[in-house]
């Protein structure tokens, strides 16, 4: 096993680059299977392990798949199972993209059901509503879902909440669907519509990614295409919070600087300054940050995936903060680990109130999900003395060279292997 070993208190300076997003990737190489002619070559792909576990699944099922230099080439015309049920299957979240795109291409999958982090109950409802709207028979039975169709027809669906995951599987399944889907009440966040131009360059014809409502009309066959995935708008903020955390001055590279305003809006509301520049932000960090309150929302609001580092940043800034996590019930479980350290923080349900401290102080702690984990290297770098991050395999799922990235902004922190 390996563990983070943090010597905290180290101001971050200079410049990083931030790798392909991670939620885009782990959609767009299942949404490559789709195409039963040509090749996908696919870059600014993120080297993390939930890529990896990906590329694993994509092969199982007969693809030839090769991802290496940040670069993927995906040939699925040797596609030959719709049955996904390796050990992978069940370690990610991302897993269910195959049921959209498995009943796209061949009218048929069955896919064991995702795991993923422990943030709360994860349904997968409004996927199967969509699913079976397009007229296909669902069944959930001993933990794996198997959705069947003569054939897909488009029609109107109306998604009772807004859900990231369902908006992009039915969207996969439609691209093949006969006639016209209109999907509404959609998510839009920045890899929704990473996904659809991605689809599009394969052939498909999606309208209207990023906005409320997505019209498919549905083509008879999608081919391999050349792609580049969009910035990871959540390692991007996740940097520029340490940034303001640490007392540092750092610029990062390769972003989309709109899908981090609602991140550098708040930097800014705190008192930290944050410069837009092209395809890249700075952040120079204030001595005295301001807490702030934060209701987190689906895209344009406040991203539930840069909460819990954000919660990190507002421990140490002044008065009282209050976090309303409005998307997951369970995403305080790094609250326990901040309060080892010295934070004072009490949750009552999705509230957490937070009394900024002068200090936090190293110690052991655990990374008990992905950005639960980039939360505690955070508190590391913060923290007077030695923090010791382990369970960091759930970083690993999602965050490539962290611990490279911040030393090369100044950080000291190591990986070190334990038994
Ligand atoms: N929901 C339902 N029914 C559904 C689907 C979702 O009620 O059928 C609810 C969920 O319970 C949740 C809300 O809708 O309360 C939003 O869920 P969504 O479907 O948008 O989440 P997801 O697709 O499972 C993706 C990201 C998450 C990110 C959320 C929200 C991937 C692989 N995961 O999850 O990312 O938090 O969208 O933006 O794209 C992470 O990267 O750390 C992470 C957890």
């Amino acid at each position: 096993m390996e563990k983070l070993v943090i010597n905290g208190g180290k101001p971050l300076c200079g410049s990083i680059d931030i790798s392909g997003a991670k939620n885009a990737a782990v959609a767009i190489l299942p949404a490559a299977i789709i195409a039963s002619k040509g090749t996908c070559y696919i870059d600014n792909i993120p080297n993390i392990e939930d890529v990896h576990c990906i590329e694993r699944i994509i092969e199982n099922l007969g693809c030839k798949v090769s991802i290496k230099d940040n670069s993927a080439v995906i040939d699925s015309t040797t596609l030959n199972s719709y049955n996904a049920n390796s050990e992978d299957v069940k370690k990610m979240r991302a897993s269910y993209y195959l049921i959209g795109a498995l009943l796209g291409r061949f009218k048929k999958a069955r896919v064991e059901m995702p795991g993923g982090c422990p943030i709360g109950v994860r349904p997968i409802d409004q996927h199967i509503k969509g699913f079976e709207a397009l007229g296909a028979k669902v069944t959930l039975e001993d933990g794996v879902v198997t959705a069947e169709a003569d054939k897909l027809i488009g029609t109107n669906i109306f998604f009772d909440v807004v859900s990231v995951g369902a908006t992009i599987n039915v969207m996969l399944a439609a691209t093949l669907a006969e006639g016209i889907t209109t999907l509404e009440n959609v998510a839009k966040e920045p890899h929704i519509v990473d996904v659809a131009n991605f689809l599009n360059s394969m052939g498909a014809n999606i309208k209207g990614a990023g906005t409320d409502i997505i019209r498919i009309t549905g083509v008879e066959e999608l081919k391999g295409c050349s792609y580049s995935v969009i910035p990871d708008q959540i390692e991007a903020g996740t940097y520029m919070i340490a940034a303001a955390a640490c007392g540092g001055d750092v610029t990062v590279n390769n972003v989309i600087p709109k899908h981090l305003e609602s991140i550098s809006a708040k930097l800014i509301e705190m008192g930290a300054e944050v410069i837009e520049n092209g395809e890249s932000v700075r952040v120079i960090s204030s001595k005295n940050l301001k807490g702030v309150n934060i209701k987190t929302l689906p895209y344009p609001g406040f991203p539930t995936d840069v909460q819990q580092p954000m919660s990190t940043l507002l421990c140490i800034s002044t008065g009282t903060s209050i976090i309303n996590e409005s998307i997951w019930e369970s995403r305080f479980k790094h609250v326990d680990e901040l309060i080892k350290m010295g934070a004072c923080i009490k949750v009552d349900g999705r509230i957490a109130t937070i009394v900024g401290v002068d200090k936090l102080k190293g110690a052991k702690v655990e990374a008990t999900d992905l950005r639960a984990g980039a939360a505690m290297v955070i508190a590391g770098l913060i923290a007077e003395g030695v923090t010791e991050v382990i369970n960091i395999e759930h970083i690993d799922r999602g965050y490539p060279y962290i611990e490279n990235k911040f030393n090369k902004l100044g950080a000291d922190i190591k990986r070190v292997s334990y038994s």
